[in-house]
């Protein structure tokens, strides 16, 4: 598995420890879109960076989005065909991301969630397993309103 990761200005710093944590901790490969400097960016193009490397990666590879709340990246990331991204705040949040919602972004906020608590979220979050099962159903029905929705708006 490897990780993809990308923050905006707001997660910087979170970013960063993240990487580190991960290569360290977790010995997984990391790719890191950046960003490497506090200017100010556009999260949506981090974001389309990140998950459009995520989605032609190999199946089972994972992205991490970071920003000053996570909301942002988890709105633009979401936008994107094949992307499930969840915005945690806490481990059990996270283990059910995985577990219910097979999610394959994790999106954690910079400046709402402190380095040690957004370390064991990433802990959780890359262990846990998808359970399958009626939860693939769910996830069958999603995939099928969005379809629905794009042809509604192509027609
Ligand atoms: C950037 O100031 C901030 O808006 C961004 O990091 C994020 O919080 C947006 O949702």
């Amino acid at each position: 598995m490897r990780v993809f990761m990308a923050a905006d200005h707001g997660a910087l710093d979170l970013k960063d420890d993240l990487v580190a944590w991960i290569q360290d901790r977790h010995e997984l490969d990391v790719v890191d879109f950046g960003v490497h400097s506090p200017e100010s960016v556009d999260y949506p193009d981090l974001a389309a960076v990140m998950c459009r490397a995520l989605l032609s990666a190999e199946p089972g590879d994972r992205g991490i989005l970071l920003c000053g709340t996570g909301l942002g990246m988890s709105m633009a990331a979401n936008r994107l065909v094949g992307v499930r991204a969840a915005l945690c705040h806490d481990e059990f949040t996270a283990r059910l991301s995985r577990q219910h919602n097979d999610a394959n972004v994790l999106v954690l906020g910079g400046r709402v969630t402190g380095v040690a608590v957004a370390r064991g979220i990433v802990d959780v979050w890359l262990v846990e397993a998808f359970e399958g099962g009626r939860h693939q159903r769910r996830l069958d029905k999603m995939e099928h309103y969005a379809h629905e929705a794009r042809m509604a708006e192509n027609s």
